[in-house]
């Protein structure tokens, strides 16, 4: 898979995308990620990217001609699965999203900033908003981060052992279980038996039931929708 990042602010993924799974999954191939500085594409001599909205009001709105001259560079590179724009109002983010976007091949992902992109940037060229949650964040990258995180662990062979992705919470719209490590007793504060049982049916059975009543306690909202 190979992801695009179109940002006023690249380093900002410095930290989260050259640590641990993600790093490691860029280094074994499974994902290339490529950043893109929207303010290397500005044609005015100040290499502005930003003007004020027409109409007036306050905050300042990203232009549509770098965006678009990157785009269209990239486009005529290779065909892309999915132009993704970083937006509060977009669809909300979710395991099923995730689950879709780590099905494509090719990827652009763009971080908005200020009051946002020109609209016909959306109009033109996105074919889909993203948002992972109702609050404003000050640009679409640490949203953006969030999105490729969740959908890079995804990849098959990403996470080295191949069912632990397939077991997490949400993705049968329950919560995990909870899970233990030894040792078995902490000052007095002890594994559940069935943990050190060795009878694997037994375990599989109480961790179905403890993804069950977590969810009924935590997330009933989840339930309606199995
Ligand atoms: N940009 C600013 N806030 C955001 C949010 N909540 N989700 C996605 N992109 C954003």
């Amino acid at each position: 898979m190979r992801i695009d990042i179109l940002t006023l602010f690249p380093e900002m993924f410095e930290g989260p995308f050259n640590e641990s799974i993600l790093r490691r999954s860029q280094e074994n191939g499974f994902v290339e990620i490529v950043f893109h500085d929207i303010r290397d594409y500005s044609q005015d001599k100040h290499k502005k990217v930003d003007d004020y909205a027409f109409g007036g009001g306050a905050g300042m709105v990203m232009q549509i001609e770098p965006i678009a001259l990157l785009l269209d560079k990239l486009k005529s590179e290779r065909s892309y699965d999915e132009i993704i724009y970083m937006t509060p109002d977009g669809d909300r983010f979710s395991q099923t999203i995730a689950n879709q976007v780590s099905l494509l091949n090719n990827i652009i992902v763009l971080c908005g900033h200020y009051k946002g992109v020109d609209q016909r940037v959306r109009d033109y060229y996105v074919t889909r908003e993203i948002s992972i949650g109702d609050f404003v964040l000050t640009g679409g990258e640490l949203a953006a981060a969030v999105v490729v995180d969740a959908v890079v662990r995804l990849i098959p062979g990403v996470i080295s052992d191949e069912t632990s992705a397939l077991t997490d919470s949400f993705q049968d719209n329950l919560l995990a279980p909870p899970v233990y490590t030894r040792p078995a007793d902490f000052r007095g504060w002890k594994v559940p038996d069935v943990l050190l049982s060795g009878h694997q049916a037994k375990i599989d059975q109480w961790r179905e039931e403890q993804a069950w009543q977590r969810t009924k306690k935590l997330r009933p909202d989840l339930l309606d929708e199995k």
